[in-house]
């Protein structure tokens, strides 16, 4: 008698994904360190909490830090590295130069895993974890994510300068940094999203406020009681540039999705948070992450994942790194 193919095709099933998953996702895993670092996701959630109970805002931070190492030559842990004779810093890019934070943050979470578990989780994956526990304690979406990234062996301040959209772009320019890595509109879109939260110096929207394009006045698409609010808070002379104004004027600690309920009146602070609004590509998506939040909740996990495995190095590529900001 013939066998009936319910086994035999599960069988077939079965190898095809044994060979298939590894192509498809790297090596990433979700259980990658279940029995090496059991305890890790813990020693992350304590790290976080911990900062947050002193400083809200380096959720924000550490979102940010995430995005600038994984969109420039992918999540490798690269933007850590001090500088050596063979590389420059990414530290001292444009976009990363007195703005970027959370290093401390990070070594210290690296040096509490390093003492339960020697060797073995990479600053790379450290950082991916402490991103979403960022998200999740500002009470974001959780969001599971597959492990197993390794750390680079070299820093790029060439390619951070280059790939790191600025908030002063065309979104055109933007779009394409995205989707040169893999991302699509729709993750430029929700990404976007992550300023729900955090600060932005004022020289990143000064130009929208006194001599908007030569016009003397302000940007038309900045709603006027908001841009005469930010011009009390970012005066027209250098000595303002550093100082902090909210990304969500509305609800400036909150994960939610009021910084898209903010495009749709006009009150987003960037130039290049804005344009996703007055742009019809990406419009109705505003719309509806303004009108959805567990849309929006549900998205950005997908996004942030897809993120998280930009140009990853894994398997024997790269290192775990003892140090962050060194190389073994
Ligand atoms: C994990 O942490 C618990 C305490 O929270 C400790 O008892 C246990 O030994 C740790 N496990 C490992 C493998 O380090
Ligand atoms: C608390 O946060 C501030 C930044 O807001 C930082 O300078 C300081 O080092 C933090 N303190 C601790 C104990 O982490
Ligand atoms: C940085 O990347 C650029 C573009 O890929 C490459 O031309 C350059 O050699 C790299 N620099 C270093 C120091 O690796
Ligand atoms: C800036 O002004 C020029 C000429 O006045 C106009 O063509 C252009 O569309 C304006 N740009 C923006 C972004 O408003
Ligand atoms: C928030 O925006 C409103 C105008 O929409 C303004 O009156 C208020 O001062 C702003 N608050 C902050 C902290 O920027
Ligand atoms: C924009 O929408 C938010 C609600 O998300 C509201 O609190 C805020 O006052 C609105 N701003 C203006 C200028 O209408
Ligand atoms: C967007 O606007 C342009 C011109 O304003 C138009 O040609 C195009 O069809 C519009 N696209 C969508 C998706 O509405
Ligand atoms: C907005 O949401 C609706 C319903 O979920 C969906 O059908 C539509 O395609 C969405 N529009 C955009 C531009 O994403």
């Amino acid at each position: 008698m013939k066998q009936p193919c319910a086994l035999k095709c599960s069988i077939t099933i079965m190898f095809f994904f044994l060979i298939i998953q590894p192509l498809v996702n790297g090596q990433l895993d979700y259980k990658f360190y279940d029995a090496t670092c059991p305890n890790l996701t813990k020693i992350v959630k304590f790290g976080l909490w911990s900062a947050m109970t002193n400083d809200t805002r380096i959720a924000a931070s550490l979102l940010r830090l995430h995005f600038h190492d994984c969109i420039s030559n992918g999540c490798e842990g690269s933007v850590f590295l001090d500088a050596t004779d063979s590389f420059q810093s990414e530290k001292d890019a444009n976009a990363n130069r007195n703005s970027l934070r959370g290093f401390e943050l990070i070594e210290s979470i690296k040096e509490n895993v390093e003492k339960a578990c020697p060797g073995t989780v990479s600053c790379t994956d450290i950082l991916t974890l402490a991103v979403r526990e960022a998200v999740v304690l500002s009470g974001g979406p959780y969001f599971s994510l597959p492990m197993g990234r390794r750390d680079g062996l070299t820093a790029n301040i060439t390619l951070a300068n280059t790939d790191i959209p600025s908030p002063f772009e065309p979104l055109d320019d933007i779009i394409t940094k995205f989707t040169t890595k893999g991302l699509n509109l729709k993750d430029v879109v929700v990404l976007s999203g992550a300023h729900t939260i955090g600060f932005a110096q004022c020289f990143t929207f000064k130009p929208r406020l006194f001599n908007f394009n030569g016009s003397g006045g302000p940007d038309p698409q900045l709603d006027a009681s908001l841009a005469s609010s930010l011009q009390t808070q970012c005066p027209n002379q250098d000595s303002s540039n550093t100082n902090l104004v909210p990304l969500d004027n509305v609800t400036t600690k909150k994960f939610d999705n009021v910084y898209y309920k903010n495009l749709v009146n006009n009150s987003g602070i960037l130039g290049s948070d804005q344009a996703l609004m007055t742009d019809n590509r990406t419009s109705g998506m505003v719309l509806n992450y303004s009108k959805f939040p567990f849309l929006f909740a549900k998205d950005f996990g997908a996004s942030m994942v897809k993120l998280t495995t930009v140009g990853v190095l894994t398997g024997q590529n790269g290192q775990i790194r003892n140090k962050c900001n060194l190389v073994n």
